[in-house]
């Protein structure tokens, strides 16, 4: 089985006369680490949004984990997704008056399996998730918007893996960060994805990131839409 296939996938925004995504095949093996890239405006955050459930695609299969999203009620498509896949985002999207911690415990409190599976107990897999990150103890209990651009990505980063989801999608999740700390954070959501066993989509436009994955993705070698879109 695999983590992700998807199978002739067409979206096509409201209101565009062309579609965004034409996508034959795409496959995503268990724990297999991939860096997906395409200039900006090529379709990537549509791309994970209709793996988020954002947007639901005009034709194609979605299986995560074997299960054709299609097959399922929106309600229970938007239960399966928290259980089994964690987002990172370019903007973090952390509630920002809630503590670095109690924001790492979000998905637990939506996702019964991720809450049983944060091991031995939902606290211990936050705080030793941050500290795995090198979160500092001292910042735990503050509110997420004190926290730098780098601390709160950490955060973000322990929110996705917490109670090990099977997937882990990353839009962007290093663009606001200089080079060396781009290579940190890198190398840290790597290993903590390969200790949890997790599959993981790093997506982003810069191509010089790639070197650390098991295999690099161009949107425009699946996407039969051609981009012809730079900015
Ligand atoms: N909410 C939206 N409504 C309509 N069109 C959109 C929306 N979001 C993105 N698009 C269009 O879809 C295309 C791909 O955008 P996007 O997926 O954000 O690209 P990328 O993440 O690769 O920069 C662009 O042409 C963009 O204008
Ligand atoms: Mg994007």
């Amino acid at each position: 089985m695999t983590a992700l296939t998807i199978s002739d996938l067409v979206y096509r925004w409201p209101r565009q006369s062309a579609p965004c995504l034409d996508i034959p095949r795409f496959e995503l093996a268990p724990g297999e680490r991939v860096f997906l890239h395409g200039p900006s405006g090529s379709g990537k955050s549509t791309l994970l949004g209709l793996l988020g459930g954002v947007a639901v695609p005009q034709a194609g299969r979605i299986e995560l984990l074997g299960q054709n999203l299609a097959q399922l009620g929106s309600h229970a498509r938007d239960r399966f997704r928290a259980d089994h896949t964690g987002f990172l985002f370019q903007q973090f999207n952390l509630l920002p008056w809630l503590s670095a911690l109690d924001n790492v415990l979000l998905p637990c409190t939506f996702s019964a399996r991720r809450k049983r599976r944060a091991a031995p107990d939902p606290h211990t897999a936050a705080t030793a998730l941050l500290a795995q990150l090198d979160l500092d103890p001292t910042l735990w209990a503050k509110p997420a918007a004190e926290l730098s651009v780098g601390q709160q990505q950490r955060v973000a980063a322990a929110r996705a893996l917490i109670g090990r989801p099977e997937i882990l999608i990353a839009d962007e999740p290093t663009s606001a960060l200089d080079a060396e700390r781009q290579q940190i954070f890198i190398d840290l959501l790597l290993r903590e994805t390969a200790s949890v066993g997790a599959s993981l989509i790093f997506v982003s436009h810069d191509r010089r990131l790639a070197a650390h994955f098991d295999r690099t993705v161009a949107l425009d070698e699946i996407n039969r839409v051609a981009s012809g879109v730079t900015s």
